[in-house]
This record gives structure tokens, C-alpha cells and sequence, in this order.
């Protein structure tokens, strides 16, 4: 593995993985990067960052504009710590007020403004460009890079996708309507399909991989074969 690495480290990889929430992207993309020793860009948790800033601000959530400005206005880092990885918006750490439901339910406004779409994928390359990342989002494989060296698609059932979910705030400490969870991810599923830039899709040149009967080491195994084919 330690071969593998650098090999990778020097070459600068890009292997890029969409899906839809629940799929379990971020915790497979994750232990991928630890695995690989690469850096992990969860490009989710861009978009959210800057919906928490334009809720604090008051930016109007509709205002195109208003939004370009602010993201232009807006420094967004990722650190991989020992840890685990932070997320800072204009230097401050929002690793845990990005995952509230107030910001899962409104990142979608963000998401679907063109303008802040092209800064967001802007600082995205530019990253991959510096270093060799495991990238993670909806439009990764497909906009972002969408010459990856190496992409994959995630999927589940969708019950799989709502329990997941629901286990993972209940770990931390939330308190979960189990229905009106899954109300929530349908209408998120839809957004992510129907929007008009940068909409989830499956990459022509993507593996897609069910993750509902798999572990995420055994999700992780699965990629690494493809990987070092
Ligand atoms: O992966 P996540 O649930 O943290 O993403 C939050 C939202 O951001 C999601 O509803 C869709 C949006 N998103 C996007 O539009 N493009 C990406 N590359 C990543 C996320």
C-alpha cells in the first residue's frame, strides 16, 4: 500500500464519487482517502457552508445575485485532521452547524444558482489540481473532473438510504421523526435529479456500485479492485 501512495501522491489522482444521499459516500470516500493517503474533498459540505452563511447574513435564499457575491466574498477550507476533517467558513470551524436540518433542507437554493455553481466547482479544480484528492459530491465525475482518473457512482435502496440516515443522527444525539425523514430525503432525491445544472447523474464512465448489502470497508475493497486494475 505505502507503494500505492506514493505513486498516487505523485501523479495527483482525482477519483471522484457521486450518489445520492444515503448512499454512503461521505464515510466510504473517507476511509478511501485514509486508505490511499490522500486528501478527501466532501464538496457537499461547501454548498452547505455557504447556505450557513447566507442564513446568518440574511441573503435573500431566491437572489442569484446576492449569492455570487456572497460566494465571492466567502473563504471555504477543509482540513484532514487526526480528527477526522473540518470544514471552516471564513475561518471559522462549522464542522457541525453545516449538518443542522435547517442547512440540509435549505442547501438546495445554493445548489441550484448557476453563478455559485461555477465559483464551487472554480475552487474544486483547483484543489484537485494541487494534490491528489478523493472528491465527493453529485457533479464530481461529471462537471468537476470530469476526466478523473477514476469515477464511481454509489447507489442504494432508498429504505437503506433513510436508515442510514436516521442511525447516523441518531448517533449524534439527535432526534429523528423517522417519516418525516424520508419525506425530506424523496423531496432532496428530487431536487438533486431535476436541477438544472449540475444534477445528479451517473457518469458514462463511472462504476456503479450498490452499496446496500455492503459494508463500507467492503464498499472500499470493492473501489481499491477497481482501482488497481
Ligand atoms: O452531500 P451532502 O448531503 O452534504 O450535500 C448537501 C447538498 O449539496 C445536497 O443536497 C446537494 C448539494 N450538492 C451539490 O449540489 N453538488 C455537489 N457536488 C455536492 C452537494
Amino acid at each position: 500500500m505505502a507503494q500505492r501512495t506514493k505513486a498516487v501522491a505523485q501523479n495527483l489522482e482525482v477519483i471522484t464519487i457521486d450518489g445520492p444521499a444515503g448512499a454512503g459516500k461521505s464515510t466510504v470516500a473517507k476511509e478511501l482517502a485514509r486508505r490511499l493517503g490522500i486528501f478527501y474533498l466532501d464538496t457537499g459540505a461547501m454548498y452547505r457552508a455557504l447556505t450557513l452563511k447566507a442564513i446568518r447574513s440574511g441573503t435573500g435564499l431566491e437572489q442569484e445575485q446576492a449569492l455570487v457575491d456572497l460566494a465571492r466574498r466567502t473563504d471555504i477550507r477543509m482540513e484532514n485532521g487526526r480528527d477526522g476533517v473540518q470544514v471552516f467558513l471564513d475561518g471559522e470551524d462549522v464542522s457541525e452547524p453545516i449538518r443542522s436540518p435547517e442547512v440540509t433542507n435549505k442547501t438546495f437554493y445554493i445548489a441550484r444558482a448557476p453563478g455559485v455553481r461555477e465559483i464551487m466547482v472554480g475552487w474544486q479544480r483547483k484543489i484537485g489540481s494541487q494534490k491528489s484528492v478523493v472528491i465527493e459530491g453529485r457533479d464530481v465525475g461529471t462537471v468537476v473532473f470530469p476526466k478523473a482518473s477514476h469515477k464511481f457512482y454509489l447507489d442504494a435502496d432508498f429504505e437503506e438510504r433513510a436508515r442510514r440516515r436516521i442511525d447516523e443522527l441518531k448517533a449524534r444525539g439527535k432526534k429523528v421523526d423517522d417519516e418525516n425523514l424520508k419525506t425530506e430525503l424523496k423531496e432532496r432525491d428530487h431536487k438533486d435529479f431535476t436541477r438544472t445544472v449540475g444534477p445528479l447523474k451517473v457518469a458514462e464512465d463511472a462504476v456503479v456500485i450498490d452499496t446496500t448489502p455492503l459494508t463500507v470497508n467492503g464498499t472500499v475493497d470493492e473501489i481499491l479492485k477497481h482501482i488497481q486494475k
